[in-house]
């Protein structure tokens, strides 16, 4: 089956190259021309495990190309994607659906046969018949169908989670456009994944009931986390057990500086306000965006607390700054606000990750920002290292490696990496995210007013 997918982006390219494979003959559109050309020169625009090779070899294979005119990509499609971007709409927190309305005024002009239109965007409730009116008005001529069908996957296993759906939403009430739906998602769906098919307007608020109910969880562990903190139990113990019961289910119950991303932050906002706009209140949504944007903010508080109150002048190493592992996302990363307010309060930065370096180097919160090209020469002579991403290569960090050339062993780990038994067997005074505190044996690490955490400080090396 021919395929148009209208957007390049992260879901875009990768459910266009997902199809391919599936053996469907895609073509992806993007307006934007230096997008599109270094596609047909084999660069990838995103960090996305896998990605390469996939595109490589669907393109080699021919199904799957990339173009800037829509006009062209038409004929012949009988399913539409439209994979565009919705982000926040100034500081209201509405969706922006500039870029869906723009894709759809365009294809209103330049389609001659049906085909149904799919919105995989994460759109608001009611945008599929928006759409619907929009191409009705001004294509009055036109058989089309539009239906709403969500996507799910998570970047950094993006690949893994739309080839191996836990499930496939399809929203419409046509039969037609369910046949097609059934037909393109049929290779995907072969290893049991159901397709559930709906409302349309049930299929548009499903993706966000879906992010919402994980950033609740998130946010919820988060609190637990502050509180174990409080009495001294540990998270992660609190975790794995209520996790294990299935009711609850242990994913998305790592406790941590609190979730950012492409996602979760602009569609919890875009959540609240499309309630508003229907005359409902999402009080359990609301507060979880209050309280996981006061946490980002916050989280530097305990590094100013952990270097015993002031930060200026001490140099601190941030390990980690995309808000994931295995992207190279900045987008509403714990790590710009920590960045920003540590600069602003006088800290020397030094910085390591793997592959977000090029995007945070463009962000202001990141301008005086020391990079290095491993985390070990990040981390020479400084006062503290804060980990904020879990990337992998972490874990294998040489603990005692890493004190013996800190000029205060300190570290605070916003992730969990590591055991705090283990941390502090390698000379380090370490604090993670809800569990007891841990330091070298004969270290002094007592409570100070407030929660504030004494650290016995090295003497400075002497000059
Ligand atoms: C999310 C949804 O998971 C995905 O289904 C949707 O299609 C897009 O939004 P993504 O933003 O790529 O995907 O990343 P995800 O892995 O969900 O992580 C989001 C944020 O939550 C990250 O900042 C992550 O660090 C944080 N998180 C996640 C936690 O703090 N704890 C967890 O247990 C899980």
């Amino acid at each position: 089956m021919k395929i148009v997918m209208i957007g390049t982006g992260y879901v875009g390219l990768v459910s266009g190259a997902c199809f391919a494979d599936a053996r469907h003959e895609v073509v992806g559109v993007d307006r934007d021309a230096g997008k599109i050309d270094r596609l047909h020169h084999g660069e990838i625009p995103i960090h996305e495990p896998g990605l390469d090779a996939l595109v490589a070899a669907n393109v080699a294979a021919g199904r799957l190309t990339f173009t800037t005119e829509l006009a062209e990509a038409l004929p012949g499609a009988e399913a539409i994607f439209l994979a565009v971007g919705t982000p926040t709409r100034g500081e209201d927190g509405h969706a922006d659906l500039s870029y869906v309305f723009s894709a759809v005024d365009e294809l209103a002009g330049g389609m001659t046969d049906y085909a149904v239109i799919v919105s995989k965007s994460t759109v608001p409730v009611g945008t599929g018949d928006r759409i619907e009116e929009r191409i009705r008005q001004r294509r009055p001529d036109l058989a089309f169908d539009v239906a709403s069908s969500p996507e799910f996957l998570r970047e950094g296993s993006a690949i893994a989670d739309f080839a191996n759906p836990d499930r496939i939403v399809v929203g419409t009430g046509s039969e037609r456009a369910a046949a097609i739906l059934r037909a393109v998602y049929q290779p995907i769906a072969r290893d049991g994944a159901p397709i559930l098919f709906m409302s349309r307007r049930s299929a548009e608020l499903t993706k966000y009931a879906a992010n919402a109910f994980l950033a609740t969880k998130i946010t919820f562990i988060n609190e637990i986390a502050d509180f174990c903190e409080k009495v001294g139990a540990d998270v992660d113990d609190v975790s794995r057990a209520v996790g294990l019961d299935p009711r609850i289910g242990g994913r998305f119950l790592q406790a941590g500086p609190g979730y950012g991303g492409s996602c979760f932050p602009k569609d919890t906002l875009a959540l609240l306000r499309n309630g508003e706009a229907f005359g409902s209140t999402l009080q359990i949504v609301e507060t979880v965006v209050s309280v996981n944007e006061r946490r980002k903010r916050q989280m530097v508080n305990r590094i100013v607390d952990a270097c015993g109150g002031s930060v200026a002048g001490r140099r601190i190493a941030l390990l980690g700054v995309t808000f994931k592992p295995n992207t190279d996302d900045m987008r509403e990363s714990p790590s710009i606000p920590i960045a920003r307010q540590l600069g602003e309060l006088g800290a020397r930065l030094s910085a390591y990750d793997p592959v977000g370096r090029a995007r945070a180097m463009q962000l202001p919160a990141f301008a005086a920002v020391d990079w290095h090209d491993d985390p070990l020469a990040a981390i020479d002579g400084a006062d503290a290292a804060v980990i904020i991403t879990e990337w992998d290569e972490f874990r294998h960090l040489d603990l005692a490696a890493m004190a013996a050339r800190m000029a205060q062993p300190l570290l605070i780990d916003l992730r969990n990496v590591f055991r705090p038994d283990a941390a502090a067997a390698a000379g380090l005074t370490y604090l993670s995210i809800g569990r007891p505190r841990a330091a070298p044996a004969g270290a002094d690490l007592a409570d100070g007013p407030d929660g504030m955490v004494s650290i016995p400080h090295r003497a400075p090396a002497s000059a």
